[in-house]
């Protein structure tokens, strides 16, 4: 391949991700997770992730570089998540940054999170069409974009206005006795009976589609399945667990592909770009698959281990900015917990 050879440090939640590319290729992506650190507390606590990364930074850029075969002298510059995210785990991975671009003397890239999840497609099926709809759904967001140009113009036509889709995946496992993190989990027990209980579609009646049309609320559903639960529970009656998880999960992805396809219908997207952990999601991924084939709309979606976060996503970001000329970051650039 051709194009700048990026370094890209991911730390914004819980994974400590390095990533190399040398324009859309690929060359290394190492991602070290304190989610195991984080199974007893049933979700993420910021200052466990936080020392996680400080003890993970190193080694896993030795990894990387010792994969992808180069040598750091050799780099165009190095990216790394500015925001949004943890700020204590932000600030690491930006700490590291800094000092590599001040040892190595390279020009430093302080990027966005969300852009990274967008770019890191363009490894897997290079060069983005304009306009795109992109559908970003993970622990920590739920947004749809508008992206017209991945490395400068990039709008948020709508987000979760409560919990994030895989917060709401997380919090209903736990309702149903099922593990952390709940979705991959919700989604192989989602084996029952889609239509056995109509929860609630946050954000689809007419009166919210005026304000809101394309954010989404997903507290009212988890209350639903919560409320419904308890009173099964009450009246001594077993939970057919594999019923409510495949009706929350129908829920969920109803929502979250009615509005992509919406988005894409009112701004002329042909395309339709999914990223986040939930995109793993299968009745998701059917869902979309079969509304977009009805409205003649490709789906792109990077592979799985693309679609979490990683390194590589933001090294692909940065490659995009290194080569549209963009400016680099000042060796004082702070982190932005809620980076639009
Ligand atoms: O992107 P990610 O790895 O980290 C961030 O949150 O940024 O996403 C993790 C989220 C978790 O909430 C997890 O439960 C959810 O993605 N998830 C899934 C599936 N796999 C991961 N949710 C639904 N279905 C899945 N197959
Ligand atoms: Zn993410």
């Amino acid at each position: 391949g051709s194009g700048p050879l990026i370094l890209g440090i991911e730390s914004s939640c819980d994974e400590t991700g390095i990533g190399i590319v040398r324009g859309h290729t690929l060359l290394a992506n190492e991602v070290a997770s304190s989610v195991e650190e984080h199974i007893r507390f049933g979700g993420v606590v910021p200052e466990v992730a936080s020392r996680a990364h400080l003890e993970a930074l190193v080694p896993t850029l030795e990894r990387a570089c010792a994969g992808a075969d180069i040598d750091l002298a050799e780099l165009d510059g190095i990216a790394v998540t500015a925001g949004p995210g943890l700020m204590g785990a932000l600030v690491v991975g930006l700490a590291g940054a800094k000092a590599l671009a001040y040892a190595l003397d390279k020009p430093l890239y302080g990027v966005n999170h969300l852009a990274g999840h967008v770019a890191v497609d363009l490894l897997d099926h290079g060069s983005l069409p304009d306009p795109c709809v992109a559908l970003l759904v993970s622990g920590g967001h739920t947004s749809l974009l508008l992206v017209e140009d991945v490395a400068t113009k990039i709008t948020e036509i709508g987000s979760t206005i409560d919990d994030a889709a895989g917060e709401a995946y997380d919090k209903v496992a736990r309702v149903l006795g099922l593990p952390y993190p709940g979705g991959p989990h919700i989604d192989r027990a989602a084996t029952g009976d889609r239509r056995f209980i109509r929860f609630p579609r946050g954000l689809t009646a007419p009166k919210d589609l005026v304000r809101h049309r394309f954010d989404f609320s997903f507290s009212g559903l988890k209350t639903a399945v919560a409320r419904w639960v308890e009173a099964r529970e009450r009246d001594g009656e077993p939970v057919p667990v594999a019923d409510v998880a495949a009706s929350f999960q129908e829920a969920v992805c109803d929502v979250l592909s009615a509005k992509a396809m919406d988005a894409c219908q009112a701004y002329g997207s042909q395309d339709l770009l999914i990223g986040g952990g939930v995109a793993a999601n299968s009745r998701l991924r059917a869902l979309l698959a079969e509304r977009a084939a009805a409205l003649g709309i490709r789906l792109r979606t990077p592979r799985p281990i693309l679609c979490t976060d990683n390194g590589a996503m933001i090294a692909a970001l940065g490659s995009e900015i290194v080569s549209r000329g963009g400016r680099p970051s000042s060796l004082d650039i702070g982190a932005h917990s809620s980076l639009p």
